[in-house]
Formats: structure tokens, C-alpha cells, sequence
């Protein structure tokens, strides 16, 4: 796991993101988000809308988005609970960035089925490509972390850009897929193994081969 700190609080980021508030379009959806909840548990909010506020912060800068923390008093403030609420959970999930990132935030996890399968070389590969973990690359392309299991164990070693997750990785076919996006192109998401679809065995499945051509109905057996 990358070292995780919350950016100084600096006036020059106050500077920055001190008028910090929903674009129309995002006023819209927090106050959906909002009202699918009971009355008096409108604070349960504070995720997705953390999450929103750091699409919005990604909007405005071109990366997959942070929590500076004059946007978490923003969004304490819509929920009207104290920031260190908001603050407790920003820093407990990964899910929120709570320093700048690059237009791509590369999270390779680490844990075990992928470290078998070969996590190492996957760092490795993003390392030769100028990434070093917990950092952004001088272009701003790029920023990598470990992570802890994503829960595609099945599909190891793999993973997750930005809001896509990349699977069965080689560092060849990671190459592939970090080409295609700095190339503004849509690699394919999930598996990269050939012929594999999503995480059934590889090489085909093993049972239920073959359809049946009727339904047994054990309902008179009971
Ligand atoms: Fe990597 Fe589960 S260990 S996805």
C-alpha cells in the first residue's frame, strides 16, 4: 500500500478550490444521491458525493480527480456534518485520492493471487515506463499505486485504471493497454487473455459444457 497524506492546506490551495461548488449538472445528481436516503440519514451521502466532488475536481483538472481539502468542507458542509466526518472516510478508502493525481491513476494490486501470478512484473513494467509508486510522471500521465485485492482474484495479476480494470496481465499486454490510452484510445476492459471472456476457466469451461435440452422438474418428487 502507497503512503497516503492529505495535501497541505496551503492558502494557495485554498487559492485554488476555497469556492469550490457543484456545476449545474452535479448540483442535480448530489441532490438525487441525497434523497435516496431516509429522512435523518442524509449523511450517509458522504460517499458517493465525495466521490462526485472528486469526478468534478478530475473535470476541472484533466486527471482522474482528488479531495483537496476545501472541497471535503464542501461537501461537510452540504451534508451539514463536521469535516472531520468527511475527512475519516476520505482517508480510510482508497477509492478517494487525497493528493493530485495524473490523468490515469494506475493501482496495481499487490496482494497474494496477484503477487503469484505476477504483480511483480507489473510493477516492474510500470516502473520501466518512467511510473514510481506513490508519484506522478513529469508528463502527468500518470500515477502509480499499490493496492490491496480488488477482488479479481480469478482473472490475476490485474489492474485498475482510472474507472476500468485491466485482467490476466502480462507486462506485454499491460504495455498494450497503457499505449492505447495515451494514445486517447478505449483499450478493452477486464480479461486480456485471448479467448477468455470474463473469469470462467481459462482455456473453457470445465462443467456445464453442454446445454440441455430440457428442464427436469423434480416437483412431484418432493
Ligand atoms: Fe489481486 Fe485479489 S489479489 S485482485
Amino acid at each position: 500500500m502507497a503512503d497516503r497524506y492529505l495535501e497541505a492546506d496551503t492558502p494557495e490551495l485554498r487559492a485554488r478550490w476555497g469556492t469550490f461548488a457543484w456545476t449545474d449538472d452535479n448540483a442535480a445528481k448530489a441532490k438525487d444521491i441525497v434523497a435516496r436516503y431516509p429522512d435523518g440519514r442524509q449523511k450517509s451521502a458522504v460517499m458517493p458525493l465525495l466521490d462526485l466532488a472528486q469526478r468534478q475536481v478530475g473535470a476541472e483538472t484533466q486527471t482522474q480527480g482528488w479531495l483537496p481539502i476545501p472541497v471535503m468542507e464542501y461537501v461537510a458542509a452540504y451534508l451539514d456534518m463536521p469535516i472531520i466526518r468527511v475527512v475519516e472516510v476520505a482517508t480510510f478508502y482508497t477509492m478517494y485520492n487525497l493528493a493530485p493525481v495524473g490523468r490515469f491513476h494506475v493501482q496495481v494490486c499487490g496482494t497474494t493471487p496477484c503477487m503469484l501470478r505476477g504483480s511483480d512484473d507489473i510493477i516492474a513494467a510500470c516502473k520501466a515506463r518512467g511510473m514510481a509508486k506513490g508519484h506522478t510522471t513529469e508528463d502527468g500521465l500518470w500515477t502509480l499505486t499499490e493496492v490491496e485485492c480488488m477482488g479479481n482474484c480469478a482473472t490475476a495479476p490485474m489492474v485498475q485504471i482510472n474507472d476500468g480494470n485491466y485482467e490476466d496481465l502480462t507486462p506485454d499486454r499491460l504495455n498494450a493497454v497503457l499505449d492505447a490510452l495515451a494514445a486517447g484510445e478505449t483499450p478493452k476492459e477486464g480479461t486480456q487473455e485471448p479467448g477468455r471472456h470474463t473469469s470462467e476457466p481459462s482455456g473453457g469451461p470445465t462443467t456445464l459444457c453442454e446445454m440441455v435440452d430440457a428442464n427436469h422438474d423434480y416437483r412431484s418428487e418432493w
